[in-house]
């Protein structure tokens, strides 16, 4: 089968992750490159060897030789270019968030819906065979029942007027760029623990600070109630270094992944520990990987089509419209401080 042909859409930091991991990929190439400025797209096709270059996002959506793109601008930009090139017929694997906010995020949906096209929002870390392991721990019974998810997204990234992460105009913040994962993690254990893929909080108690400068949400917690006794304590930062773990608690034990967000970027092994009820380290797993985290995301996305799926297993519009719901509430709790 042919592979899927990709374009990329921006020459920021990501694409160049995506544009390298994309070497590891079974199933997909990169086609084209897309940035505002040609001078741009012609320079990050030739450090990466792609074979056509675009000065204009609009000129890859029109092109026949892109079947699927990725979407990797700031934030406030995702919904409008992904409804674009869903128009456009592509199939559209956008960057996390796949928009600012439930309502945008349903408009993408439904676009994506009536064209007929595939849309998957990039949690990578759900394609990863790590996170396919932590599943299959706690529905093995590693922990007994689940009651607490703690997730943890943190990063030390100082005010900087020119950084999209402290612009409110480019949807800057942390809860959007890192909280996002913490709320994705809960939402999926919690699924776990009900034999699903995921699951909703049946409440969302949050909190968060709007920074002096820049006026975005720069920290934040969140408490998410499951129900049913199990519950998540998120928390995220941009200017705040935290330890970026998850753990899984329950009755038997508690699960702990040291890594689990940007698992590996290259391709060594990820660790994860199982303690038991003394807090003794009980088990240790070792998941070797045999493709880049990006590489497993295009292939699960091109896997989906190979099928015939109408959406990714891995992460369903569904599942995007649920971590939207509980970003807009973690993002309404943000006050000065
Ligand atoms: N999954 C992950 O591991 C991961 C990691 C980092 C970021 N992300 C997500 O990826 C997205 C991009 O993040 P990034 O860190 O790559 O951002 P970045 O380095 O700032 O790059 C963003 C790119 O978007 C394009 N762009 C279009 N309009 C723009 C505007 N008005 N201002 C600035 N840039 C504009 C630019 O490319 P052109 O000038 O070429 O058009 C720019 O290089 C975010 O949504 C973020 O949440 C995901």
């Amino acid at each position: 089968m042919r592979k899927l042909r990709w374009g990329i859409v921006s020459t920021g930091g990501i694409a160049a992750v995506f544009a390298r991991g994309m070497a590891t990929s079974r199933r997909g190439q990169v086609a084209a490159v897309a940035s505002r400025s040609p001078g741009k797209a012609r320079a990050f096709a030739a450090a990466h060897g792609i074979a056509r270059a675009f000065g204009d996002y609009a000129a890859l959506f029109a092109d026949a030789g892109v079947d699927a793109v990725y979407v990797a601008t700031p934030h406030v930009f995702h919904a409008e270019l992904c409804v674009a090139a869903a128009r456009a017929g592509k199939h559209v694997l956008c960057e996390k968030p796949l928009a600012m906010s439930l309502a945008e995020a349903r408009r993408v949906v439904a676009a994506a819906r009536e064209s007929g096209v595939l849309l998957m929002e990039g949690f990578m870390y759900r394609t990863h065979p790590q996170t396919a392991r932590v599943a299959a721990l706690l529905r093995g019974g590693a922990v007994g029942n689940v009651r607490l998810v703690r997730a943890a997204f943190g990063i030390h990234r100082p005010y900087d007027a020119g950084s999209r992460l402290w612009a409110a105009e480019l949807g800057g913040g942390a809860i959007l760029d890192v909280g996002c994962y913490t709320v994705s993690w809960a939402r999926f254990v919690a699924g776990v623990a009900r034999g699903r893929g995921f699951a909703e909080p049946v409440s969302v108690a949050a909190s968060a600070r709007l920074s002096e400068r820049g006026a975005v949400d720069a920290d934040g917690a969140a408490l998410l109630d499951f129900g049913g006794g199990l519950r998540a304590q998120l928390a995220c930062g941009i200017a705040l270094r935290m330890d970026n773990t998850v753990d899984i608690f329950g009755d038997a034990g508690r699960v702990h992944v040291p890594s689990p967000y940007v698992v590996t970027r290259d391709l060594s092994a990820s660790r994860i520990l199982l303690f038991d009820n003394e807090g003794r380290l009980a088990r240790e797993e070792t998941v070797t990987p045999d493709r880049n985290l990006y590489a497993y995301e295009a292939d699960a996305f091109a896997e989906a089509l190979e099928r015939g799926l109408r959406e990714v297993p891995a992460v369903t519009p569904e599942d995007t419209l649920g971590n939207m719901a509980v970003l807009d509430k973690w993002r309404a709790a943000a006050v000065s401080g």
